[in-house]
């Protein structure tokens, strides 16, 4: 088997490094990022951003990040070289409907789906932070024929713990953004009853420990408010097919909660704000609401210091930002400490 993995992000590397050590010499990785490809050839894996590089391929995985509308999905559709009998593996998150979009170009092509392509819909749903590879968790799988199903389960069962095949296309795409919706939503809701117990003064730990100890509930804890690329990205991508008061309203009530935490800051102040990845324990400043929190503290007019125990002071100040200890370097620490907050990510509205 030729196996090609196209993208080569956090979902699309790590699933490449995986099927390498499952597939040793039958894996190549594509990613039109030329510095990342490089990067990746120096450390001796077999990559490229040459499509035409990528002949006889039999099993097509596709991660990249999707684009508004999938165009990075199609921008790579365009450019594979693909050869009839090949699979054909969406595992990118979808906006709905894009599955059929994905069909009508490949039918354009004179591919007949089920007979000379196989053409299904995995979507990743790894935690980074909780999961060890992309495949650790029970997977979907969509397709439009039962002869893709076929082909698709002969790929993944044995190397997924569960997957879950579904009749209707729809129902791959949808399964992925809704669970994504769901958390987002569930977040919204804890931040606001969190902001309800800081107004009571009300603990909000002791309140999750005590709702929580019904096992088919779970009250989440808050952070500096709903980030990271998925969550955001499939409430905007649920939104262009369905119209919801409740999702409207989350994404109002994440919104209130940032600038809450903004507003009780007030200005003139300096803040220290611990925490500053996206979420705790996975080191990744991209898409954080703690950077976000920084930038709008900093434009009330507030002096803000960071720390974060996944990332140095040199890397800190690398990406725009001051370390908690040039405090002491600049000689401020005294009327820092007269004049200042601190404030840790799962306890945002609780000032210290
Ligand atoms: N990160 C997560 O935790 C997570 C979880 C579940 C699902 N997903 C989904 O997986 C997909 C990938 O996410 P990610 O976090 O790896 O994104 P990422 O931004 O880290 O990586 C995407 C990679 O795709 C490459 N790319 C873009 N267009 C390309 C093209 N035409 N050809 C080849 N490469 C191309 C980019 O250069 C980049 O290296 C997204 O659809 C995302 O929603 C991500």
């Amino acid at each position: 088997m030729k196996i090609c993995v196209v993208g080569l992000g956090n979902i699309g590397f790590n699933l490449f490094t995986y099927l390498c050590n499952k597939f040793p010499g039958e894996i190549i990785g594509v990613d039109v990022n030329e510095s990342r490809v490089k990067e990746l050839r120096g450390q001796g894996y077999r990559v490229t951003a040459d499509y035409r590089a990528l002949t006889k391929i039999d099993v097509w995985l596709m991660a990249p990040s999707t684009g508004n509308q999938g165009q990075n999905l199609f921008s790579a559709l365009e450019k594979m070289l693909i050869c009839p009998g090949a699979l054909i593996s969406i595992e990118s998150t979808l906006p709905p409907g894009t599955m059929s979009r994905v069909r009508e170009f490949l039918e354009g092509k004179g591919f007949n789906l089920g007979t000379d392509l196989f053409l299904i819909h995995v979507p990743h749903r790894v935690m980074f932070g909780v999961d060890k590879t992309v495949c650790d968790t029970p997977r979907v799988m969509g397709a439009f024929t039962k002869a893709c199903l076929e082909k698709g389960r002969q790929f993944y069962a044995p190397l997924v713990p569960l997957l879950v095949e579904v009749s209707d296309v729809r129902v791959s795409e949808l399964s992925k953004v809704v669970e994504n919706v769901k958390r987002y939503v569930d977040i919204a809701f804890a931040q606001e009853i969190y902001g309800y117990c800081a107004d009571q003064g009300i603990d909000y730990d002791e309140l999750r420990l005590a709702v929580n100890s019904k096992n088919n509930v779970e009250l989440l804890a808050t952070d500096w408010g709903i980030g990271g690329e998925c969550l955001p990205k499939d409430m905007k991508f649920l939104q262009t097919v369905c119209d919801s008061t409740l999702m409207a309203g989350a994404e109002q009530a994440d919104r209130d909660y940032r600038d809450r935490i903004v507003h009780q800051v007030g200005s003139g102040k300096q803040v220290l704000i611990r925490g500053l990845s996206y979420k705790a324990g996975v080191k990744d400043l991209k898409h954080s609401r703690g950077v976000d929190l920084v930038r709008d503290l900093e434009a009330a007019g507030n002096t803000v210091w960071v720390e974060d125990p996944l990332f140095t002071s040199d890397e800190l100040s690398g990406a725009g930002f001051s370390p908690n200890d040039e405090i002491d370097q600049r000689g401020g620490r005294q009327d820092a400490e007269m004049n200042r907050i601190a404030i840790d990510r799962q306890k945002a509205l609780n000032l210290k």
